[in-house]
């Protein structure tokens, strides 16, 4: 069938066969179909969707067009994790730590951070020479060493989804739930673990804003995971205030190495050894309950930080954060927001507060953007504390930022309080 044949079929919604999905991806990574036949396609998607059938189809056709990892050889049941973006979000460096010391293996590719949102390879990447573009052979010794390794996307995965993911930023196609799923699950296909946990972010700091659609979302992935063979489960998490009190690079390694440490316990704490006891649940260590067990005894028994600081450790990074944080990059400027009388926080608005971070220096806007490590925000206060007039709320952080005049005004904005 030729491809406008194709594109009029998904137009009229009518269901396409898996041999014109395959047809059109193939054709699209190897430069047979061109840019404005593809974007008319994820267009005519975006209005009429997929059905799962055809959501299924284009996931596999993705995975397919670059190399598949095998980690058999590792004689250890492996996890996958996927969270869809936050802030503040710094659930992997504690749950990777913590699910290996639990023998499951933890192989792991993450991306960098875009917008208001962070990511997993720049907040590693703040620990004085952790490298993230290791090799394959680097990155399964490590994993066979440690139980866990996580690294910036590399080698020849999915690369019809490189593709096509950066049509859709061009063609107002990314928020399509089918196309979000298919770019999503391929890459977690091709990393192949046995196992994989989706943590679906909803509220105002997430892709998803509404439950509905992130509900349709985490459904239509678990479904296309399981279809796929694998054992996996999605779960909706709240995303409306920021995740944890630090948001910036080196700030949230610093929060993780806390809660690794066994200081802090709380909302961040708890969504870790939630998410932690799913993955070793998929992973057949017992039920959920048990493994929630296993979760907090990784931490309280310090092998979870142990095993970070190994795997920092080969990586190339300095260990020395495990017992130090200071050592981590510091601010050259900080400001103090206080309270200017007694009150009650009802909100703490994520986007805003990602907005914030970024003016600061610890985000990009645009992808070639150079991040400053230090930059960031500790929060004092989450939704629902009282606080007396002039309590600090929040401290903002930068190297490269010393006026602080319009990340204080966004941070402010950010805020909904009442007076008490
Ligand atoms: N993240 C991805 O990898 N793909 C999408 O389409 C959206 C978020």
């Amino acid at each position: 069938m030729n491809v406008i044949d194709i594109i009029n079929k998904t137009k009229k919604s009518y269901e396409l066969s898996d041999s014109e999905i395959n047809q059109l991806v193939n054709g699209y990574t190897t430069g047979k179909i061109t840019d404005y036949q593809m974007s008319a396609w994820l267009m005519a998607v975006c209005l009429n969707g997929l059905s799962e059938r055809e959501t299924l189809s284009l996931t596999t056709a993705m995975r397919d067009s670059g190399e598949t990892l095998d980690f058999s050889g590792l004689g250890r049941i492996t996890a996958d994790k996927h969270s869809t973006g936050g802030v503040g979000d710094k659930t992997s460096l504690i749950i990777a730590p913590v699910v290996a010391s639990c023998s499951v293996a933890m192989p792991k590719m993450s991306g960098r951070g875009l917008g208001h949102t962070g990511g997993t390879i720049d907040k590693l990447e703040s620990i004085n020479g952790y490298r993230t573009d290791i090799c394959g052979s680097e990155f399964f010794d490590i994993v066979r060493t440690t139980g866990f390794s996580i690294i910036s996307q590399s080698g020849n995965l999915c690369p019809a989804d490189k593709k096509i993911y950066s049509l859709r930023n061009a063609t107002a196609t990314v928020d399509s739930i089918p196309l979000i799923c298919a770019s999503i699950m391929s890459k977690k296909l091709a990393l192949n673990a046995d196992c994989i946990l989706l943590d679906v972010k909803c509220g105002s700091g997430a892709f998803m804003k509404t439950r509905e659609d992130a509900l349709r979302l985490a459904e239509l992935m678990e479904k296309t995971g399981k279809s796929a063979g694998k054992k996996c489960r999605a779960v909706v998490t709240d995303m409306d205030s920021p995740l944890g009190n630090n948001i910036g690079n080196a700030l949230e390694v610093k929060e993780a190495v806390e809660i690794l440490q066994g200081k802090y316990k709380g909302r961040l704490y708890n969504l870790c050894m939630e998410l932690s006891a799913y993955i070793l649940e998929l992973a057949g260590k017992g039920d959920y309950k048990k493994c929630y067990e296993m979760a907090e005894n990784a931490v309280s028994s310090g092998l979870a930080l142990e095993t970070f600081r190994k795997t920092v450790s080969l990586h190339g990074g300095d260990c020395r954060i495990c017992d130090d944080v200071s050592l981590l990059p510091q601010a050259k400027y900080s400001y103090r927001i206080k309270a200017v009388h007694d009150m009650k926080i009802l909100a703490v608005n994520s986007e805003e507060i990602g907005m914030t971070s970024l003016i600061l220096g610890a985000g990009r806007q645009t992808k070639n953007d150079v991040i400053d490590m230090s930059a960031g925000i500790v929060m004092n206060c989450s939704v629902g504390d009282c606080v007396s007039v002039d309590y600090t709320i929040m401290t903002l952080y930068s190297s490269t930022v010393s006026d602080f005049s319009e990340a204080s005004f966004r941070a402010v904005n950010a805020l909904k309080f009442c007076r008490i």
